[in-house]
């Protein structure tokens, strides 16, 4: 089977790992990075439209695309394939929108008696001021389009709220601020059921101890024991299914989560999977992944299963100086070699190959991931490994998975 994947981060990267473990499987990424070079044939790209896709997966005769990013699933890339003929794993643009737009989510959610947070949906910031005295503060102000993570601001009180209004624009959302344990909800859908993912919790504040400003995920871990069996089985009665029954989704649905006194509510939805929670979510997965996604294109989930490895996994992602802000590329990259002599699994995310070698090309340059015995084993090992590493301007967060150590009184590490 000839597997193309669409995208170049660290996702990418461990899906495309995991996918060339099926037997029998032959993967491809466009662009891919040097990471997916490993594993994968890279395929060049005349751009990055829908339509290039197309023509990549055509030349390279592709049975079945996977998609990681939004962006394309946004733009119609599975309705392009599907109309051609040719079988993606993905949802069409339609079902993108319950990412592509916080309103039309929030507006979904009330419509199918979807738990989520109180809300109020404002067309301009006049609007918006005059809706700030139905809810207590801290409240949550969210831009409505796709902000990459930037657009959502908890507002302490009245002035930070009203600044907030101004500077995220027109189309907003008020929101009831949730407290309790965020994680990650991952499944994948064919339409008519959902098979998901172990849960995993993302660390999306730039610093230590939840400090600084959002970035697309500083580091992840996966742990059986963030959700127990009747949680899981709640989310996916309230959140997942009623979903995938009322667009028919198709896909890595991803509900981003707050583990509430009231139960598990929505914050959001991702209509592919998280990065960085793919990496130690797939380090994880014991069975094939190729196998069950093929499946999903079938409507034929209902046949398959996951086997995950108990232990808990960790995946640490190492950023260029100056990320989320403005950063430097082309600093050369060593390390990765002693790393992997550890047992650590180095996902690539922004590199590239330079005159000289490996260099950094991204913000989020690479994930460093490993499983233990424990979660504290996990993360001592994927630390020890990241110390192996070096590029100008690295830096990385020094407490991924902590908060699991401290609910699950494993202790602490020595990092
Ligand atoms: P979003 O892009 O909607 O996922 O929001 C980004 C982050 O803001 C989330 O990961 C949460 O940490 C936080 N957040 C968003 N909405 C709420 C809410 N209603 N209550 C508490 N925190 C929130
Ligand atoms: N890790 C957060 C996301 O993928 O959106």
């Amino acid at each position: 089977m000839r597997i193309l994947v669409i995208g170049s981060g660290g996702r990418e990267h461990a899906l495309a790992w995991k996918l060339a473990h099926s037997p029998g499987a032959e993967v491809y990424a466009a662009p891919g990075n040097p990471g997916t070079a490993q594993v994968a044939v890279n395929l060049p790209l005349a751009g990055a439209t829908p339509k290039h896709y197309l023509e990549a997966a055509r030349a390279a005769a592709v049975d079945l695309t996977v998609v990681g990013p939004e962006a394309p699933l946004v733009e119609g890339i599975v309705d392009l394939f599907r109309a051609e003929g040719l079988r993606i794993f993905g949802p069409p643009a339609a079902a993108a929108a319950l990412e592509g737009s916080k309103l039309y989510a929030k507006r979904f959610f009330e419509r199918h008696g979807i738990p989520t947070a109180r809300f109020q949906a404002c067309e301009n910031a006049a609007e918006a001021i005059a809706a700030l005295s139905r809810f207590h503060y801290p409240v949550v102000v969210k831009a409505d389009g796709l902000a990459a993570g930037k657009g959502v601001v908890i507002a302490q009180d009245e002035s930070e709220a009203r600044a907030a209004i101004t500077s995220l624009g027109n189309r907003l959302v008020l929101e009831e601020f949730l407290q309790g344990e965020e994680l990650s909800f991952i499944a994948i859908c064919d339409g008519v059921t959902a098979l998901p993912l172990e849960p995993s919790q993302d660390h999306k504040r730039v610093f230590d101890n939840d400090q600084g400003p959002n970035t697309g995920g500083m580091g992840a871990y996966s742990d059986s024991r963030l959700l127990s069996a009747l949680q899981r089985d709640q989310i996916l009665e309230t959140i997942i299914l009623p979903t995938v029954r009322a667009t028919r989704f198709t896909g890595f649905l991803y509900a981003g989560l707050m583990m509430t006194g009231d139960g598990p509510k929505v914050l959001e939805f991702n209509v592919r999977s998280g990065d960085p929670e793919t990496q130690p979510l797939l380090h994880r997965l014991q069975s094939g992944l190729a196998e069950v996604l093929w499946a999903a294109t079938e409507q034929n989930l209902h046949s398959q299963r996951l086997d995950w490895s108990p232990e808990p996994s960790v995946c640490v992602v190492l950023a260029s100086g100056g990320y989320p802000g403005a950063y430097q590329t082309g600093a050369p990259i060593s390390g990765i070699a002693e790393a992997e002599t550890t047992g650590a699994m180095v996902f690539h995310a922004g590199t590239r190959q330079g005159p000289a070698g490996l260099e950094t090309a991204g913000g989020r340059v690479l994930g460093v991931t490993c499983s233990g015995p424990t979660l504290a084993a996990a993360i001592d090992h994927a630390y020890a490994a990241v110390r192996c590493i070096h590029f100008r301007g690295a830096h990385y967060r020094t407490d991924i998975g902590r908060r699991g150590l401290s609910r699950y009184n494993e202790g602490s590490v020595g990092t």
